[in-house]
């Protein structure tokens, strides 16, 4: 079952949080010279036109990206991040979205290495078409994200960055997600991992941090951004977070400095707030 697009929440809170995150991670390692690999295990469709029928349904950007794009007092890494999400916009006016593979995409050296899993067949031929005059840094493969996942650890030059981003349309995701960690942490202990997940009253939702806590990595972080209360009714998204496996040092520095803003400008009511937990080595 393949019904989710993301094409109707590009550019949304979840997506702000999760792609301001990544970049911080993709700066961080490069400070090295040294290439890394970048993986997407759920990587979209590259690029959105916030203008298309799907993005203007729900325009979920108004709420996310949107209340950034004209502020002048943007936190360094909120600064960073959509002065990238402006090189799509080259005009000024926000109408193109750039998803996870085109961000990573904007801060990748000559040396760097892109490998993207896409199952739908849309949002693959759309990926393929993004990175198309890239065919030596970029690999698009239209396969299963958990298991290809498996194929590329370690990489080569020992350093990566990898995104696990589902949909969570079916509750075997969350499942997914947690054994996939597990695996690749064994065949490759010192990849810095990335699992986006949503902030929902369902059961697998809230049990999903404990089931994170028991991989045992050494080093991690756990940061939640809930724009508003959980729905009383129990049903919806209020929030997301990012759980982080080998992040950098400077990560729960960086993010001290910019949840609190975050909060006040995408948050919609009085019950928004942040959490940032982590324990590093
Ligand atoms: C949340 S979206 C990805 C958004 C993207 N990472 C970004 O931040 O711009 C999830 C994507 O995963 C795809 N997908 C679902 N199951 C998958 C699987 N098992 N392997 C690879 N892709 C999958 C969906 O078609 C959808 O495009």
């Amino acid at each position: 079952m393949l019904s989710y697009r993301h094409a109707f929440h590009a550019g949304n809170h979840a997506d702000v949080l999760k792609h301001f995150v990544l970049l911080e991670l993709l700066d961080y390692y490069n400070r090295k010279d040294k290439p890394w690999m970048y993986i997407d295990t759920h990587a979209g469709a590259g690029c959105y036109a916030l203008d298309a029928e799907q993005a203007e349904k729900t325009s979920e950007f108004v709420d996310g990206v949107a209340r950034l794009w004209d502020r002048d007092d943007l936190p360094a890494p909120l600064e960073a991040y959509v002065k990238a999400v402006r090189q799509f916009n080259p005009h000024g006016r926000l109408v193109f979205y750039p998803g996870s593979p085109a961000l990573a995409m904007t801060v990748a050296r000559p040396q760097d290495r892109l490998r993207l899993f896409e199952l739908h067949p849309a949002d693959t031929v759309s990926l393929q078409q993004t990175f198309s005059t890239e065919p030596d840094r970029v690999q698009v493969r239209k396969a299963d994200g958990f298991s290809g996942l498996r194929s590329l650890l370690p990489p080569p030059s020992r350093r990566a960055v990898v995104l696990i981003d589902p949909p969570y349309e079916v509750k075997d995701d969350y499942r997914h997600a947690v054994d996939t960690l597990r695996d690749a942490m064994r065949r490759f202990p010192t990849g810095t991992y990335a699992l986006w997940y949503p902030l929902l009253a369902r059961p697998e939702a809230r049990q999903l941090p404990e089931r994170l806590a028991a991989l045992g990595a050494e080093s991690w972080l756990d940061v939640r951004l809930a724009v508003k209360g959980a729905p009383k009714d129990g049903f919806g998204m209020f929030g997301s977070g990012l759980f982080v496996i080998n992040p950098p040092w400077v990560l729960p520095e960086r993010l001290e400095a910019v949840m609190p803003w975050l909060v006040e400008v995408l948050g919609e009511d009085a019950e928004a707030g942040f959490d940032l937990e982590h324990h590093i080595e």
